[in-house]
C-alpha cells in the first residue's frame, strides 16, 4: 500500500470509531448530537489522530489500545474549529467545505455543540481507562492527562488567547512561534505524548525522537496554514483563504513573508525526515507524512 492508501485507510478507522462514539440520537436535545455529528463527521484530514496510531505502530503499541484516545483528540481539535470560527473568535462562514456550525444551527447550539464535544472526548477516554486492565491503567490515566494539558491554557486555548491578543499588533518572531506552537503544535504533540505513554516509553530515545518530530510538523503545520491561507485555493481546502490578512492576524507570512515562511517549511521538514529516518523502514510512513504536510494543498 502506498502513503495515501495507508493514510486514507487509517483515517476511515476513525471516522468509524467517531461515528458510533457521537450516534444519532432522537431525544429532546437531539440537536446537539446534530450538530456534534454535522462539524466532526465533515470530513477533516484526520492527520492528529492518524498520526496517534502511525506512532503506536512505531513504537509496538496495539492500535486498539490508543484508538479512543486518538478520536478524543479528534473531538477536541473539532471543537476547537467550532468556537475558532464563532462571530467572538475568527467570523468565519465555511468550515470542511460546508457552512460553519453556527451558520447552519445558531451561535448557542455551536458554543455547545464544542463543549459538548470536549466532554464527550474526556467521557471516551476515561471509559477507555476504566476499561483497561488494572496494570495499565496509570498508563491510560498518564494519556488522558497528557491530552488535556496540550488542549488547555497551557496548550491549543493558550494558543488561541495569543492569537486573539496578537491581533493588530506588533509582535515579534518569539510571539509569533510561542503562538504556533501552542494553538496548532501542542494538539500535534498529543498524538505523540499519547502513544509514548502507552508504550510506557517516556525518556527513551524512541520518545525523543517521535516528540522532535510531532514538535517539527506541529509548527510546519501552522506555517504551512498561514500559507495555504495566502495563495490557497477555497475550494480545495474547505475553508476561505485571505481570511489572516483581513482580521490582521499575527501569522508568519505577515511577519517573515511568503518566501522566508517557504524555507522555513523546507527546514523543518529536513528536520521532521531526520527524526524519522531514526527508526529506520519503520520510519517510512512519518517520512512520508512529513512530506504530504510540506506539500498538501488542504
Ligand atoms: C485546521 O486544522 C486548523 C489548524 C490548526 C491550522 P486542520 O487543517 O487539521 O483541519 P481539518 O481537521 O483537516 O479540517
Ligand atoms: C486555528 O488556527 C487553530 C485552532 C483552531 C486551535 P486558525 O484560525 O489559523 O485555523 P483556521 O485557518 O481557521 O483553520
Ligand atoms: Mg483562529
Ligand atoms: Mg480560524
Ligand atoms: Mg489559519
Amino acid at each position: 500500500m502506498n502513503f495515501k492508501e495507508q493514510l486514507s485507510e487509517m483515517a476511515e478507522l476513525v471516522n468509524q470509531q467517531l461515528d458510533l462514539l457521537v450516534p444519532v440520537k432522537d431525544n429532546k436535545q437531539k440537536v446537539i448530537y446534530e450538530a456534534m455529528r454535522y462539524s466532526l463527521l465533515a470530513g477533516g484530514k484526520r492527520i492528529r489522530p492518524v498520526l496517534a496510531l502511525a506512532y503506536a505502530d512505531i513504537l509496538g503499541v496495539d492500535r486498539d489500545f490508543v484508538m479512543p484516545f486518538a478520536c478524543a483528540l479528534e473531538m477536541i481539535h473539532t471543537y476547537s474549529l467550532i468556537h475558532d470560527d464563532l462571530p467572538a473568535m475568527d467570523n468565519d462562514d465555511l468550515r470542511r467545505g460546508r457552512p460553519t456550525c453556527h451558520i447552519k444551527f445558531d451561535e448557542a447550539t455551536a458554543i455547545l455543540a464544542g463543549d459538548a464535544l470536549l466532554n464527550k472526548a474526556f467521557e471516551v477516554m476515561s471509559e477507555a481507562c476504566n476499561n483497561m486492565p488494572e496494570n495499565m491503567k496509570t498508563r491510560g490515566i498518564a494519556m488522558m492527562a497528557q491530552v488535556a494539558k496540550c488542549s488547555g491554557s497551557e496548550g491549543m486555548i493558550g494558543g488561541q488567547v495569543i492569537d486573539l491578543d496578537s491581533e493588530g499588533k506588533d509582535v515579534d518572531m518569539d510571539t509569533v512561534l510561542t503562538l504556533h506552537k501552542h494553538k496548532t503544535g501542542a494538539l500535534l504533540t498529543a498524538p505523540a505524548c499519547i502513544a509514548v505513554s502507552a508504550a510506557g516509553m517516556e525518556d527513551t530515545i524512541e520518545a525523543e525522537h517521535i516528540f522532535e518530530y510531532s514538535e517539527a510538523t506541529g509548527l510546519a503545520f501552522q506555517v504551512k496554514d498561514d500559507i495555504l491561507d495566502v495563495e490557497g485555493d477555497t475550494e480545495k481546502m474547505g475553508k476561505a483563504v485571505g481570511r489572516d490578512a483581513k482580521q490582521d492576524k499575527r501569522s508568519m507570512t505577515v511577519l517573515i513573508g511568503i518566501d522566508s515562511c517557504k524555507n522555513m517549511l523546507d527546514e523543518l521538514t529536513v528536520k521532521a525526515v531526520k527524526c524519522a529516518e531514526f527508526f529506520g523502514d519503520k520510519g517510512n510512513f512519518l517520512k512520508d507524512m512529513a512530506d504530504y504536510l510540506l506539500k498538501r494543498d488542504n
